[in-house]
């Protein structure tokens, strides 16, 4: 479809907000609100904060970024700035406050190897700003380009990376909402870095006010339609970057905001295998998922997404063979299952347990039969079933089968896979095999699981 047959029925598809403001307004082409009197401002600012000011490290459409350094600790820190409106005093303004050091609070708390660490927060006069881990490397933007791509194999690590890292966030209940080549980045070791978590969020609740901000080229169809968004809307996204990082082509081009959301609410983008044919075909399948215009369709979580990348990459030969287990150890680690292991007792179970991927509507494990293996659910949904009826839905972090295995007895409820789950299967001889304080972490967390169930019951 062309942008001029997106254009021919425009409001009966989006919603009529976005429309009204993208047309009537004028709004439909990108939007920056770092205007030039506020670049002149900043510019005479030799700190800001309690940090020096070095260099300026790049721009988008909200604020600039700077090299700047704590002077008490010694540390180089990337600051962003920000002043969204020249009048700082109105009603919007004080919204923007409150809800900029909110998510500032909850973006602050995410603590992961592949988050860039927000340090601090704070107002400079009338300007925001928040200093950040500063990453020495670059935006996956510069890797967009069809003569700059890297090679599958590290698209698909870096993607591996980025899944493990938003599912960290999403499980304790941080939505990114802009995800994109140009809030992902790659240090100079390789490593992938998600930075902008939540405030992002910010910056889009401004864009339904002031006109749509950045680009709309990675939003999900329900971000498009001012739907409620969760954490398949990232995903969505991520399928957006995968793409592009993959064919150097963005999934759903357009020469302007609205030809763009057209697109992703209506159309399918060009399969990667026509533009580049000797892609695995395993990854256009992965990419078609995590695209799915139907959220139930798409992936259900991160993990799920990760799980499939992982399983390209072993089929990719170019593969940088730096052992992916490593990368597997931290993942299970996250789940709250094992809170109280250490991260080798985790390695030590991953060595003799086995993950599983099972679709939604898989019967895991039927009522009455015999066995002593126990599962824990990585990610996903299960439903438990006795008698025929559904008892409880159980998710991430939960076990079950392991009454069976407590009890020495058959099974006592049916489980099925209530979502696509992943799971850890681990049989009770291997267990038997594990140290004492393995063991003992094992029972422990059965018996906070079965008083659960019971307060649960009452
Ligand atoms: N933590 C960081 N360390 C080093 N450089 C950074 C860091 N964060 C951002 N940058 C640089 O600053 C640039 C501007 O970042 P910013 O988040 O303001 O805009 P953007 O993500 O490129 O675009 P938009 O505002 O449309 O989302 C980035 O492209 C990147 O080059
Ligand atoms: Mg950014």
């Amino acid at each position: 479809m062309t942008p001029n047959e997106a254009n021919a029925e425009p409001a009966k598809k989006l919603g009529i907000t976005s429309w009204l403001k993208l047309k009537l307004l004028g709004k439909d082409k990108e939007t920056s609100l770092v205007n030039t009197q506020f670049l002149n401002e900043l510019s005479s600012h030799k700190t800001i904060g309690r940090y020096d000011i070095m260099e300026k490290l790049g721009q988008g459409s909200m604020g600039v970024v700077y090299l700047g350094m704590d002077p008490y600790i010694k540390r180089n820190v990337a600051i962003k700035v920000s002043r969204p409106y020249v009048d700082h005093q109105d009603t919007e303004a004080k919204n923007y406050r409150t809800r900029f050091f909110t998510e500032a609070q909850s973006a602050g708390r995410l603590s992961h190897p592949n988050i860039v660490a927000i340090y601090d927060a704070g107002m400079h006069q009338n300007f925001y700003y928040l200093a950040m881990e500063y990453i020495n490397g670059s935006t996956l933007k510069n890797f967009c380009a069809k003569e700059n791509l890297l090679p599958v194999s590290k698209v698909v690590e870096i993607m591996f990376a980025a899944c493990r890292a938003i599912d960290y966030a999403h499980s304790r209940g941080v939505v990114h909402r802009d995800i994109k080549p140009s809030n992902m980045m790659l240090t100079e070791s390789g490593d992938t870095k998600i930075t902008d978590f939540g405030i992002a969020h910010v910056h889009t609740d401004i864009s339904y006010t002031k006109g749509l901000i950045g680009s709309p080229c990675y939003m999900s169809p329900e971000q498009i339609q001012e739907k409620a968004v969760d954490d398949k809307s990232d995903i969505f996204s991520l399928g957006c970057v995968l793409y592009e990082l993959l064919i150097g082509e963005k999934a759903f081009p357009g020469d302007n905001h609205f030809a763009i959301m057209y697109k992703i609410s209506h159309s399918d983008p060009v399969p990667v295998l026509e533009i580049r044919p000797k892609i695995p075909p395993i990854l256009d399948k992965i990419i078609r998922k995590a695209l799915a215009k139907d959220t139930s369709v798409r992936y259900q979580t991160c993990m799920d997404f990760a799980y499939d990348l992982r399983v390209a990459l072993r089929g990719l030969t170019d593969t940088v063979k730096k052992s992916k287990a490593e990368d597997i150890v931290d993942y299970v680690h996250q789940v709250s299952f094992f809170d109280n292991f250490t991260r080798d007792q985790v390695k030590n179970i991953l060595k003799s347990s086995n993950l599983i991927k099972v679709l939604k509507g898989k019967v895991l494990v039927s009522e009455g039969e015999i066995d002593d293996s126990f599962y824990i659910i990585l990610s996903g949904k299960a439903v438990v079933r006795k008698n025929d009826k559904n008892i409880a839905v159980i998710s991430r972090g939960e076990c079950f089968g392991e009454m069976a295995y407590l009890a020495g007895d058959a099974r006592a409820a049916t489980v099925l896979a209530g979502t696509d789950c992943v799971l850890m299967k681990i049989s009770a001889t291997l267990l038997e095999r594990s140290s004492e304080s393995v063991q003992l972490l094992f029972l422990k967390r059965f018996a906070m699981t079965l008083l659960s169930r019971l307060a649960q019951k009452k």
